[in-house]
């Protein structure tokens, strides 16, 4: 599919295989969710719109660029806070603004409780942040809510996405980019990847 990228960069590669691991502790897991965000927003944003800025150096004047579009990172609670400090260590201007969605267990239907997406959006790009795509519901009722709010330019940067969850993403908003870290099998009887690395959430906080 075109519109989806799966990251070939080593260091991600061996990230994610730590992250996997049954015997990755929480902090460490913490620490590995935050660094994997950044490595794929860095990649997940390289056709961000740039004006040229020039700037004194103590030898002389140097032309550079400056970002034109404002970021908004939108990280889809809870798993998806655990990718926000590695991206705005990248983009450190860069509003924040959260949604939350949990999965019902029964129906696997997203279920929304939290939203303060102020009137007018004050972004021009959109970065979803989400380690886990599994069927796709969650990332489709975001999408939904922030093309709704009005953002034009909406990427989604998650870690391990399903077949399932990528199609279906993909089917309902095929001009939104997806960038992944891995594409896993599949998913099992109660909404799982597999082999995937179990309940994000759970793994970050410590309540599984
Ligand atoms: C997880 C994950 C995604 C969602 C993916 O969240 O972080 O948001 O499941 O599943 P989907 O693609 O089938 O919608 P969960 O609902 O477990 O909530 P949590 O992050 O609060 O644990
Ligand atoms: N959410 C998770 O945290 N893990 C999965 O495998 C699927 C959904």
């Amino acid at each position: 599919m075109s519109n989806v990228f799966i990251s070939k960069h080593p260091l991600v590669a061996h990230k994610l295989t730590l992250l996997r691991s049954t015997k990755t502790e929480p902090k460490k897991f913490r620490e590995l969710v935050r660094e994997l965000g950044g490595l794929l927003t860095y990649e997940a944003t390289q056709d961000l719109l740039t004006i040229p800025k020039q700037v004194e150096t103590p030898m002389g004047t140097a032309n550079g660029y400056e970002l034109k579009e404002k970021i908004g990172l939108v990280p889809i609670l809870r798993a998806g806070l655990g990718m926000v400090e590695g991206v705005w260590e990248l983009m450190p201007s860069a509003e924040v603004w959260h949604i939350g969605l949990y999965r019902d267990e029964r129906t696997l239907k997203p279920v929304e409780y939290y939203n303060k997406l102020p009137i007018e959006p004050r972004v021009s790009v959109c970065l979803i942040l989400d380690p886990m795509l599994a069927t796709g519901g969650s990332a489709v009722a975001t999408v939904d809510i922030l093309k709704r709010w009005g953002v034009k330019k909406i990427k989604f940067v998650g870690l391990i996405g399903a077949p399932e969850g990528i199609e279906n993403l993909t089917r309902h908003h095929p001009d939104v980019p997806i960038h992944l870290a891995a594409v896993d099998e599949r998913l099992n009887e109660i909404g799982y990847i597999v082999p995937g690395l179990g309940d994000a959430g759970d793994r970050q906080f410590g309540t599984g």
